[in-house]
């Protein structure tokens, strides 16, 4: 049985929907951002906290669990700048906590949800894991303290890790039922879907003097079914023995920036936004995209979506939401 913790959030409930066709899994989650609706019916789900003793014990002395994948933490970049000790905690104290538990149970598989603001600010093209990690937010630092306490505890414990360090997540299941439902929404994708949609009156972006072709920032946007894949080869890695630690990207190698996401969604939508150009967002870097060569040469894994069908399916899954949302707990 595989441990979900996180599995109601946006990037873990599209993993158990994949996951449930192969394994038997159970969800932990405190709802503090995930929604129930969100999760499979086909998983068990516990409500409760990754940080809390009873809770885990409760869970790891009822079910025999071969592996936990991690999801859940606080990830808002801003929020990590004004409220670090809510990140150290939750992010921090609250997986040792959840790793403590599981050597407690002897269970040695685990799956970590990083980030790629682990890296800070690089000044390559395309980041590969060997790049220096410099972050400069403590959402950043609180992720890159855990990669290296599962180091740590590879080497004194014999912990099985795969770390997963994300880029920009986006879009939704292809069912259209599941997606991204974050309240306040930061992200630029579901901002400009809203506003397209006529839930906000205008889109703001966040500079246009950045030293890229049109001036605004270039990221690499990642299907989350396409996360979810990497995770399911990633678990496999571990359960097989192929692998015993790793560290993967998990990119579209492609850039693309604010302007262009914009122009694409107006492409798919058939509407035109009403954009506002204002100064840049503290912590942005120009660009960040993704080299995920290594983790197709050791686990055959590549991103399949475009930026196209990322949008289509983000808004299909916000047209959705827009009318069946209020039925939904
Ligand atoms: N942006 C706008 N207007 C908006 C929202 C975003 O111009 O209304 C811009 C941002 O300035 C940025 C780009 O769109 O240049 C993407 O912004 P997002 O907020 O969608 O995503 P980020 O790149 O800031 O964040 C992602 C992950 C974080 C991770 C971070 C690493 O969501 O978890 O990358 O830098 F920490």
């Amino acid at each position: 049985m595989i441990l979900v913790v996180g599995g109601a959030g946006y990037i873990g409930s599209h993993l158990v929907k994949e996951l449930v066709e192969k394994e038997q899994v159970i969800v932990l989650d405190n709802l503090s951002t995930g929604h129930r609706y969100l999760v499979d019916d086909r998983a068990v789900f516990v409500q409760g906290d990754l940080g809390n003793r009873t809770d885990l014990d409760a869970i790891f002395e009822k079910y025999p669990i071969q592996a936990v994948m991690h999801f859940a933490a606080n990830s808002l970049v801003g929020e990590s700048v004004v409220n670090p000790l809510k990140y150290y905690q939750n992010n921090v104290a609250a997986t040792l906590t959840l790793l403590e538990t599981m050597l407690k149970y002897n269970v040695k598989n685990f799956i970590f949800s990083s980030t790629a603001a682990t890296y800070g600010i690089p000044n390559v093209e395309l980041i590969t894991e060997d790049c220096p990690t410099n972050p400069i937010n403590p959402y950043g630092r609180s992720k890159l303290m855990i990669e290296q306490i599962l180091a740590d505890f590879a080497s004194a414990y014999g912990l099985n890790y795969v770390v997963l360090r994300y880029f920009n997540a986006a879009g939704a299941h292809e069912s259209g039922e599941i997606g991204e439902d974050h309240n306040p929404e930061t992200h630029l994708i579901p901002i400009v879907l809203q506003h397209l949609l006529g839930q906000r009156d205008k889109i703001s972006v966040f500079g246009t003097d950045y030293n890229t072709p049109d001036g605004t920032c270039i990221r690499d946007y990642i299907h989350v079914t396409d996360l979810a894949k990497a995770h399911i080869l990633a678990l496999e890695a571990l359960l097989t023995g192929k692998k015993k630690t790793a560290i993967y990207n998990l990119g579209n190698g492609l850039g693309y920036s604010v302007k262009e996401v914009i122009e694409t969604c107006e492409k798919v939508t058939g509407r035109k936004a009403v954009i506002e150009y204002t100064d840049r967002r503290p912590g942005d870097p120009a660009r960040l995209v993704a080299s995920s060569q290594k983790i197709y040469e050791e686990l055959g894994w590549k991103a399949e979506y475009s930026l196209e069908q990322i949008i289509e399916s983000a808004w299909k899954w916000h047209q959705w939401k827009g009318t069946k949302w209020s039925s939904r707990p």
